[in-house]
């Protein structure tokens, strides 16, 4: 769903002006529509209606207080990657039992908070990670719920950088070894294996690397019950890609349906944990245009937005949509522009030779697609302050993160005595 449309030549999220937000919370700032997330929430639970399937928001994407409890309010639980995220799950409003914790480097602390929440399970990624969580287990007197993540060998055809689920990816357990990790397990003190869980990449605009991962899973599920393992939970990864560019993006229909196909009838509990396709096109980033500097060979927009508020067009250069807050007159000349914002790398680009109507110092504009992967990796690099965050809801809006002061962004740091 997209909830950001021009009307009477002003971009709205929902029904709040954009100019309104930008003039008072000032720009560069994240606006997210609280009508896409749970739309886009409501679509993974209708696609999938008729199976025992959770749906957990990977909170990675976009971990905001307000963004995650409008989503835990609809129901949803919360995939989370860190102690942290799981804080700000609970601290949501999430029930400890809808919280998964996953990740490929947790700690002794990480599990012990883990535990002592009461979570609902812990996707382990290590034979190494399961000798720890049972140490950590039998000294809190907690019995861990495991679900052990493999690496199905499936490549999933997007980004090399955000791709997960192939041989030589530092993620999950080798499928022929996750039986030797479930014997291990038995064996092991406080640990309580109860079943598999996969992911293979984000952004798949192709669900055929789904479809391949998902039958290597049913394939597994039955191998080990064969083996006189108890299989009863099954995670399903990341969910799927979203249309940047306006090109296609794979249907939730057709995604339910390999589910189905692949891991329906298996009698397991599933769980899918999207972040991208929930929170993604819920959000832009506002920036206002510093200046429009012509050259010899290339024309640039600079904007107050830089690389550390948005860094995915210079990480995996992605690509995200740059419209105007004020709607272009009708016949209005695109001419080509090099898009970049003040920090002091040529890689603070987001978008070379991109066609743009007439823009002019002091004009407002936004990043479409921004509400996944853009706050949550935004940096105070050149001690720029963390970019604020606003949560729109129908015809009101409030700031859910506040700019930082420059005293907040130096309350950490203090002279060494020498220094004083
Ligand atoms: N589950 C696990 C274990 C994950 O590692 C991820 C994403 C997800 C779920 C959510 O996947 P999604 O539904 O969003 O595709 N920063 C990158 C994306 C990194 C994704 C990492 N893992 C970007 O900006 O494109």
């Amino acid at each position: 769903m997209t909830a950001f449309s021009y009307r009477n030549g002003a971009l709205f999220a929902e029904d709040v002006d954009l100019a309104a937000v930008a003039a008072q919370v000032g720009t560069p700032a994240y606006v997210y529509s609280s009508a896409a997330l749970v739309a886009n929430y409501r679509a993974y639970v209708d696609a999938l209606a008729g199976l025992p399937m959770s749906v957990c928001f990977a909170a990675k994407a976009n971990s905001n207080l307000a963004v995650l409890r409008t989503l835990v309010r609809q129901g949803a639980g919360v995939d989370v990657v860190s102690t942290g995220e799981m804080q700000r799950a609970l601290a949501a409003g999430c029930p400890a039992d809808r919280i998964v914790f996953s990740g490929v480097g947790k700690t002794a602390e990480d599990l012990e908070a883990a535990l002592l929440a009461g979570i609902h399970q812990i996707n382990v990624e290590s034979l190494q990670e399961l000798e720890l969580l049972s140490q950590v287990a039998v000294r809190v007197r907690r019995d861990a719920v495991v679900v052990f993540r493999v690496n199905p060998d499936v490549d999933a055809k997007t980004h090399a950088k955000i791709s997960t689920g192939r041989k030589g990816d530092k993620f999950g357990i080798e499928l022929e070894d996750t039986a030797a990790a479930f014997e291990r397990a038995h064996i092991l003190p406080g640990v309580r294996p109860v079943g598999i869980a996969a992911h293979i990449g984000s952004q798949l605009l192709d669900l055929s690397p789904y479809r391949d991962a998902y039958r290597r899973l049913a394939e597994l599920v039955r191998e080990l019950r064969g083996a006189g393992h108890v299989v009863e939970r099954l995670d399903l990864g990341g969910g799927i890609g979203i249309s940047y560019k306006g090109d296609a993006a794979p249907s939730l229909a057709d995604y339910a349906r390999i589910v189905r196909e692949t891991v329906g009838d298996l009698g397991c509990s599933l769980m899918v944990e999207p972040g991208r396709s929930i929170c993604g096109d819920a959000g832009v980033l506002l920036s206002r245009v510093i200046f429009i500097k012509p050259g010899r060979t290339r024309n640039f927009v600079i904007l107050d937005a830089a690389m550390n508020d948005l860094i995915r067009p210079a990480m995996y250069d992605a690509w995200h949509g740059i419209v105007p807050l004020r709607q272009p007159a009708e016949g209005a000349v695109e001419a080509e522009f090099d898009v970049v914002g003040p920090v002091c790398e040529s890689s603070d680009t987001f978008a070379k030779g991109r066609a743009l109507p007439p823009l002019a110092a002091g004009d407002l504009v936004a990043f479409t697609g921004a509400g996944a992967y853009g706050a949550v990796m935004a940096s105070t690099y050149n001690t720029r302050p963390l970019v604020p965050e606003v949560l729109v809801d129908k015809d009101h809006f409030a700031i859910v993160r506040k700019r930082p002061t420059f005293e907040e962004m130096v309350a950490g740091e203090s002279l060494p005595p020498w220094l004083a």
